[in-house]
């Protein structure tokens, strides 16, 4: 795999995290200096998943998220591309299966929330992964997304894209027999969208109430949204 040919081709996007999927837990708290996990409990906290409610958690790669989203009881299914990675957290006691985001092997309405962590800026079709999500969550059903953004003070954000590139070739170098996955990584970070314009390719795709959170200076943000409730049949 080329670092220039991957163009977030879906089938080298998901072999990329296959040939990093051995060290990807610990790849990730080296990266973020354990603030990975922080934004995992901040992002559970806003999802507040609760017993007796099916959770979607896309792009769940070794279910690290979906471990942590389950805590408080929900049934929390870790679905992702990438088997590697998938078989990387089998130890984890989570349920997982083999999905791509952009064509969901669920039926319309099966979950009463869904969330992604770490992966939305991997879909080749972001406003399409939305809509398929959409059409799999319930109507007044929550979306929850924790992604890396775009720090709000212009200080830090100058010395977060230095700090980005520097470690993700550091890490690339000596912890990695695939630098390029790392430098795809570094790269895919800096050009995701910033907190507003994300917002504004949820509602496009169809989802209510958005609104975001920032973490760590807007490094992370946590976007929430909700799916429309059907409207009462109207009757002249
Ligand atoms: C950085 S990992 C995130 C893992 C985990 N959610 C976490 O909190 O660390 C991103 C994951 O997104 C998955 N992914 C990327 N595109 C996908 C798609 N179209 N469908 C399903 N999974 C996808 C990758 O295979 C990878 O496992």
């Amino acid at each position: 795999m080329s670092r220039a040919s991957l163009d977030k081709d879906p089938h080298e996007v998901a072999a990329m995290f296959d040939g990093v999927s051995a060290g990807y837990d610990r790849a990730n708290s080296v990266m973020t200096f354990g603030f990975d996990r922080r934004w995992r409990t901040t992002t559970s906290r806003v999802l507040d998943a609760r017993r007796g409610e099916r959770v979607l958690d896309l792009a769940a790669g070794t279910g690290v998220s979906t471990a942590e989203y389950a805590r408080n009881g929900a049934w929390c299914l870790a679905a992702d591309f990438s088997l590697g990675m998938l078989r990387s957290g089998k130890h984890r006691r989570v349920p997982m299966v083999a999905a791509d985001a952009l064509h969901l092997p669920f039926a319309d309405e099966s979950f009463d929330a869904a969330t992604i962590t770490f992966g939305i800026r991997n879909f080749v079709d972001t406003k399409a992964a939305l809509e398929e999500i959409a059409r799999v969550v319930k109507p007044g059903g929550r979306l929850v997304i924790c992604e890396v953004s775009t720090p709000t003070f212009p200080p830090i954000r100058f010395l977060y894209r230095r700090f980005i590139l520097w470690i993700m070739t550091l890490l690339g170098r000596f912890a990695s027999s695939n630098p390029e996955a790392y430098t795809y990584l570094a790269e895919s970070m800096l050009a995701w969208h910033d907190q507003r314009s994300l917002a504004q390719i949820i509602a496009n795709a169809g989802w209510t109430k958005v609104e975001w959170l920032n973490l760590t200076f807007g490094v992370v943000a946590i976007h929430r949204a909700q799916k429309p409730t059907r409207r009462p049949d109207h009757h002249p």
